[in-house]
């Protein structure tokens, strides 16, 4: 087991390009499943979720290769329409192997994904809209079995009481080969939406409006395939200016879309940061004394994403002043909280809200990282303490972060990735 000794105390200043992202890519690689040939997919990060995704993809028959960033899927080998525990418990968001199985065996058997570090996660919205399409679903031994019962899905009308991400990904991989049309009203607007309907249109599917809260999908017999390169990660992006803006540093993230991070710009200029968008490219620049930031709610897209919630929250730890989050998502979002107190952090939680008194500085401390975010936040909590912290449990980092170590090493921090025994 790994672990990342972290010296505080370096500005950090620079310019980096980030990785793709996370959550567009794992969608996207389940998207292959419903094309008859090779799809090639540039820009995908390394990742322990990808490694989990490519995992099951050859488990179901698809010839997988890997060349640095670029994944070729060829599913016309496709011989199997179950995933085993063991592959599905690797990863939480492989409940989107549901759709993208459904759609192209028209059945499907899963076992059903547990909770996780942040949350019960149930899957109930995944589960009725699959159901609307017209499959069966039981349960057999833990497992979901799912069937359009030889009958193939037809497209449906459904209205999702809350705009799930994993939901609406579920629901247009079902809808793209089904019969008719398929209306998803209260649809997630998030990016990696827009780009999972990107990769599905350019190998001919027919889907309208993604981005926006009704996204129509009229269903269509094949799908051919086509490249296609991944977004860049939005939340990376945040990650690493909150990162130089803790140091009082300076940072150019290139070749990023600026509207994906509109809803992190505002609270960082709340926190005294000038930010300047030009072009593909962002600019940060620490202020002399981080500002409180009154008030964070997480919201889905364009609010305030609560993939950012551990990291900003790392950042007002530090503010003149007191800040309050409530985390309006996930029901236990708030693991980070205990390992950020190790720092000299003061922060108190009181069920969805989390009050944070600023403190003048941090000190260096032994601390785990509690799941991907919070775990991030360790390192940002690291970086701009004093002394020496050392972060252990780093595999839910590298769920999410393609070698931060290098990354921030670029900017100047003194960052290593050593053998738990060292
Ligand atoms: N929910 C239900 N029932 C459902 C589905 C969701 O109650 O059937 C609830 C969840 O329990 C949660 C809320 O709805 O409280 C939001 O869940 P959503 O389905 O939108 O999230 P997700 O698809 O499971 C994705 C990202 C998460 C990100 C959320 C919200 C992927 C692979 N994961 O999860 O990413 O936090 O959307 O934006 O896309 C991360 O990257 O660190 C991460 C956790």
């Amino acid at each position: 087991m790994n672990k990342f000794i972290v010296t505080g105390g370096n500005r950090l200043d620079g310019e980096i390009t980030v990785q793709g992202a996370k959550n567009s890519v794992l969608p996207i690689l389940v998207a292959t499943l419903l094309v008859n040939g090779e799809s090639v997919i540039h820009n995908c990060p390394c990742l322990s979720d990808v490694d989990a995704t490519i995992r099951i993809l050859e488990y179901l028959g698809c010839m997988v290769t890997r060349e640095g960033h670029t994944i070729t899927v060829d599913s016309s080998t496709i011989n199997r329409y179950d995933v085993p525990d063991n592959l599905m418990r690797e990863m939480r968001s492989s409940i989107v192997f549901l759709g993208g199985i459904m759609g192209r065996m028209g059945k499907a058997v899963l076992s059903t994904p547990g909770g996780c570090e942040i949350g019960l996660r149930p899957i109930d919205l995944h589960l009725s809209s699959m159901e609307q399409f017209g499959a069966n679903i039981t349960t057999e031994n833990g497992c979901l079995v799912c069937s359009s019962d030889g009958k193939g899905l037809q497209g449906t009308r459904i209205i999702l009481s809350f705009p799930s991400v994993g939901a609406t990904e579920n629901i247009i991989l079902s809808a793209v080969l089904a019969k008719g049309t398929t209306i998803i009203s209260n649809a997630a607007r998030e990016p990696e939406i827009n780009d999972l309907a990107d990769f599905l249109n350019k190998c001919g599917a027919r889907i309208y409006g993604a981005g926006e809260s009704t996204i129509t999908i009229e269903g269509v017999s094949a799908l051919k395939p086509c490249e296609h390169s991944i977004i860049p990660d939005r939340i990376v992006v945040a990650t690493y200016m909150i990162a130089t803006m803790m140091t009082g540093g300076k940072i150019c993230i290139k070749d990023i879309v600026p509207s994906h991070i509109g809803p992190i710009i505002q609270p960082l200029r709340d926190a005294g940061c000038i930010i300047s968008v030009s072009g593909r490219n962002v600019m940060a620049a620490a202020p002399n004394h981080l500002k409180r930031i009154r008030m964070i709610r997480t919201m889905p897209h364009p609010g305030f994403p609560t993939d950012v919630q551990a990291q900003m929250m790392a950042l007002t730890t530090i503010a003149d002043g007191t800040s309050v989050f409530v985390e309006n998502i996930f029901e236990s979002r708030y693991k980070h909280v205990g390992e950020l107190l190790r720092f000299g952090s003061k922060i108190s939680v009181e069920g969805r809200m989390a009050v944070v008194e600023g403190v003048k500085s941090l000190n260096g401390a032994k601390v785990k990282a509690t799941d991907l975010r919070g775990g991030s936040a360790m390192i940002l909590a690291g970086l701009c303490a004093e002394g020496k912290t050392e972060i252990t449990e780093i595999h839910h980092i590298d769920r999410g972060y393609d070698e931060p170590e290098k990354v921030l090493s670029i900017l100047g921090a003194d960052i290593k990735r050593v053998n738990k025994d060292e």
